[in-house]
């Protein structure tokens, strides 16, 4: 039986990361894999993180099951931190999952329960493992226009465009905040026009968002997906903690249905069946460390302000690269690094010459040009925007 398994297409963000590790030069650089790292190039554990551990490891007296939901501490906490007061708690069924990835697929099983045939839209690009569950899941998906290689920025009229061709009952999925893989992000006011044509399309959003707090803060970030669930009749979001929390091998994540208040109890119960089905009970202990930080007012504070540390290290990050590219290139090419948000920006320079860029200077990005602004320092920057000028001028 096995022998008649076919190899599967290598994932090429984890594809990067072993090539990264195999190669023996100093001074290489990573900047594929969406991992945060420190100016010493360390992924550390946050402050609050370690505390609520510590807490966690003295107080915890068993490790038994928990609810197929998860923690119900858990999910109220980050349903309060994801959609503040933007609709009512009612309306919001919930579930832990392992990671955000966990949460798009629980997602995606969710919806096409109750409708097999379902359609997704994509943005174009979308995060290469988007299109991977929906393909291994058998779901048709069409693309919308997004990224405009030209500016670096949104291409809201063609995103407009491509969904006013939505049918009625078919998925949109939405990047909360930091689009990954561009960094190009929509604004308050593009949101609000996004959301008005959905309501009007009957069309349901799903909503990633994995990086809030790492764009222009913890409620800015969620704005979007706020908007939306305060004017849609229905909609599903998939949160992440591993980039805010830094919790990324704790695979913490969770799983909203947002819809009519009498329906509630039954999307909940589909969503603890599919977890039961794929998985059984959700992971625990990222969860616990997370409710232990967000209920704790001191912990609270400390984990705020050692992210908003982070963003605001990556928004130095940026200017500084814009600044020495501009200086480099004689030229404001790059002048959209500076506006992106969140971890990552794509360049927009062709796979030959980012493969050039891997050889002669051992720079690691994604192929189609994706950035991870968090895997640079202050040290590596000029390194990068010379290997930039010296392959693109
Ligand atoms: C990324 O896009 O690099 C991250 O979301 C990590 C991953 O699992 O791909």
């Amino acid at each position: 039986m096995l022998d008649r398994l076919q190899d599967q297409p290598a994932d090429k963000i984890l594809m990067l990361m072993q090539s990264f590790k195999e190669d023996p030069r100093d001074g290489k650089l990573d900047l594929g894999v969406g991992v945060y790292k420190d100016a010493d190039g360390n992924t550390p554990v946050m402050r609050a993180v370690k505390e609520a551990e510590r807490r966690i490891l003295e107080a915890q007296t068993t490790k038994a099951y928990v609810g197929l939901a998860g923690d119900p501490a858990y999910t109220a906490a980050m349903r309060e931190l994801v959609l503040a007061g933007s609709v009512a708690s009612d309306r919001v069924a919930a579930v832990a999952t392992p990671g955000g990835t966990g949460a798009f697929r629980q997602g995606v099983d969710l919806v096409r329960l109750a409708n097999p045939g379902v359609t997704f839209h994509v943005s174009a690009p979308t995060w290469p493992n988007h299109l991977s569950i929906l393909k291994t899941t058998g779901t048709p998906f069409v693309e919308y226009r997004y990224f405009d290689a030209a500016t670096g920025e949104v291409d809201v009229d063609g995103m407009m465009a491509d969904l006013e061709k939505v049918s009625e009952g078919d998925v949109v999925l939405l990047h909360g905040c930091c689009h990954n893989p561009t960094g190009a992000n929509l604004t308050g006011e593009q949101w609000s026009g996004v959301a008005e044509l959905l309501a009007q399309k009957k069309a349901l959003p799903f909503v990633d968002i994995a990086y809030q707090g790492f764009g222009d803060g913890l409620d800015a970030d969620a704005a979007g997906t706020r908007i939306l669930a305060g004017t849609q009749p229905e909609m599903l979001i998939g949160a992440s903690c591993s980039k805010n929390f830094g919790i990324y091998r704790e695979r913490t994540g969770i799983l909203f249905g947002i819809g009519d208040a009498s329906d509630t109890k039954t999307t909940q119960g589909n969503m603890n069946h599919l977890n039961r089905q794929n998985y059984s009970f959700p992971p625990d202990h990222g969860a616990r460390v997370v409710s232990t930080i967000l209920d704790d007012a001191g912990l609270r504070a400390d984990w705020q302000a050692e992210l908003e540390e982070m963003r605001t290290g990556m928004l130095d990050l940026r200017r500084q690269l814009a600044e020495e590219l501009r200086q480099r290139t004689n030229s404001d090419t790059f002048d959209f690094i500076a506006r992106h948000r969140g971890m990552f920006s794509r360049l927009g320079i062709d796979a030959d010459k980012v493969e050039a860029m891997r050889r002669d200077y051992g720079v690691y990005m994604v192929g189609d040009s994706r950035i991870n602004v968090a895997g640079l320092n202050a040290r590596t920057v000029p390194q990068l925007a010379e290997a930039i000028a010296k392959t693109c001028g």
